[in-house]
């Protein structure tokens, strides 16, 4: 026997087939209520969609401990080797709306949300170990070059190209996402990056600065730009099948998550600034060091709830692990907060996907949707300080003061920033094969872009490398 249907309020229902109407022809009753309700749920059924990276996928797996890091962090899921985390990770494309198709080229988010025992640590992370822009300030310019013209209503090539050919400091990124790597097979088949440099600090409140990579543990495997049109002509939900579907069948994919380290000391004398978003720090210099592995094991009941709702932001930190002077860094600590609050609501972290899996007190008190208790234990206890045995500070978790120093200016962070070298680096690494698809698939987003326009663009490949300027050449008359 099913269960019995109920209205919201749990009253039974005894009809979900015929409107209540005046006479088999109608009309309709005002008094059907429950049509009403089911009409005014369905107007309510969308909310906003995330204003960059609104397609994605997403799963929970569990990160595992395999080496001790613990003299570099206090953070207590790394506090033992064989420790296990609960965690969540949401894939997604950063320019596509809700509906757009999987396989496009553009970099993939790579969000993480780890359920430790001193509260969620967010690692909101993408594909890529760096990013267009180094200067928030140009965040917003950016994301409007990959959103619709606002006449046409269409995606603008020559937007895209007049911002990257303005701004040299995005051919870090924009060389990484025309290449084999800008469009992966499927989630599992991509590496996943903090990208920003982040501080982590150990039990006796020593410093050092640090850069996280989950290397895919399935291999790398891309789509040519031919191969994904076949792919979204036949399916727009590639990643969601590979991904939903693979976890079923009980195929779990594994990152092997490795940092890298730098001391505080390090970090005055590298040659680029390490808290630079357009910079990787090269392996030879700071190599890799292994900390666990991640698996994805356990698909979502439902979407909408889970993954449509999950809420990742780069201010969940735990003790242990903290910002840097990455000026991208800050300007994301506030604004993915923010975000949530318009897309979700104000109690966005009570929703069972983002509440935190250990105990939490914390004050917050009214507004839309207060649903749950902030259980301090005493229901006089709802201000700090109080006297009453509510939650109070624990100074042993905060974090070892910072020095910073210099005047209160707009830098110009273009001034004697080298955006070449590292670019060439990257260009070096590609066989012939790699580098005629780079040329192609810049040639072929190029398409109906002014002339001047592409010339500027040239002359920077040119900059990073002579046969990367003419290969692009090559390719746009061929
Ligand atoms: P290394 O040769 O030590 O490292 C090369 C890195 O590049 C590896 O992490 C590798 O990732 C990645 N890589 C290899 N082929 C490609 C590709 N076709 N597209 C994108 N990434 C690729 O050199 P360096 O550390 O000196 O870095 C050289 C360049 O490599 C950098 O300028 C940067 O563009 C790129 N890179 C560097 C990273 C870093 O943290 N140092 C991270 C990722 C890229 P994998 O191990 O998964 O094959
Ligand atoms: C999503 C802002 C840079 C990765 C978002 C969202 C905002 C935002 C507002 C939507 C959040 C939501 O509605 O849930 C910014 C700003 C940036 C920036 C202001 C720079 C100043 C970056 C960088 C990365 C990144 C550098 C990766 C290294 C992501 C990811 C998501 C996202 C993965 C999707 C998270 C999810 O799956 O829910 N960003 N972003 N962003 N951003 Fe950024």
């Amino acid at each position: 026997m099913p269960p019995r249907q109920t209205t919201t309020a749990g009253a039974p229902v005894a009809d979900n087939q015929n409107s209540l109407t005046a006479g088999p022809r109608g009309p309709v009753l005002l008094q059907d209520w429950q049509l009403i309700e089911k009409l005014a749920h369905q107007n309510r059924e969308r909310i906003p969609e995330r204003v960059v990276h609104a397609k994605g996928w997403g799963a929970y797996g569990t990160l595992t401990i395999t080496h001790d890091i613990s003299r570099y962090t206090r953070a207590s899921l790394f506090s033992a080797v064989g420790k296990q985390t609960e965690m969540l990770l949401r894939f997604s494309t950063v320019a596509g709306e809700q509906g757009a198709a999987d396989a496009e080229r553009d970099v993939r988010g790579f969000a993480m949300k780890f359920y430790t025992e001193e509260g969620n640590w967010d690692l909101v992370g993408n594909n890529t170990p760096v990013f267009f822009v180094r200067d928030p300030l140009k965040f917003p310019d950016f994301i409007h070059t990959q959103k619709r013209h606002p006449q046409t209503n269409l995606r603008s090539p020559t937007a895209m190209w007049d911002f990257w050919s303005l701004s040299p400091e995005s051919l870090h990124q924009v060389t990484i996402l025309m290449s084999d790597r800008g469009l992966p097979v499927a989630p599992m088949f991509m590496n996943g990056y903090g990208s920003h440099t982040y501080g982590m600090w150990n039990a006796a409140g020593e410093r050092v600065w640090v850069k996280f990579h989950f290397k895919t543990m399935q291999g790398h495997r891309h789509y040519t730009n031919a191969e994904a049109a076949q792919v979204i002509g036949q399916s727009r939900e590639s990643y969601q099948e590979a991904l939903f579907g693979g976890i079923q069948r009980g195929e779990f994919p594994r990152w092997k998550m490795q940092i890298q380290v730098m001391t505080e000391e390090q970090a005055e004398q590298t040659p680029f600034n390490p808290f630079d978003l357009t910079k990787v720090w090269p392996h030879a210099d700071f190599p890799v060091i292994d900390v666990g592995v991640l698996e994805l094991n356990r698909n979502p009941r439902n979407y909408f709830a889970e993954i449509e709702q999950a809420a990742f932001s780069p201010s969940n930190f735990v003790p242990g692990i903290g910002a840097s002077p990455d000026k991208m860094l800050q300007a994301r600590i506030f604004s993915y907060a923010d975000a949530h609050r318009y897309r979700l609501g104000t109690h966005y972290e009570a929703l069972p996907v983002n509440a935190p899996k250990c105990p939490f007190h914390h004050y917050h008190k009214d507004g839309a949707m207060r649903f749950f208790q902030n259980d301090t234990g005493n229901p006089d206890a709802y201000y700090e300080p109080n006297s009453m045995g509510g939650p109070v500070q624990d100074p042993s978790v905060a974090e070892p003061p910072l020095r910073i120093q210099g005047d209160a200016d707009r830098f110009n962070h273009r001034e004697g920033n080298d955006d070449f070298s590292q670019p060439r680096a990257l260009f070096n690494l590609f066989d012939a094969g790699e580098r005629q698809r780079l040329f192609g698939n810049i040639a072929a987003a190029m398409g109906g872009v002014p002339q001047h326009i592409v010339d500027r663009q040239l002359a920077l490949f040119d900059q990073v490398h002579p046969e990367y300027g003419a290969g692009v050449r090559a390719a746009l008359k061929g």
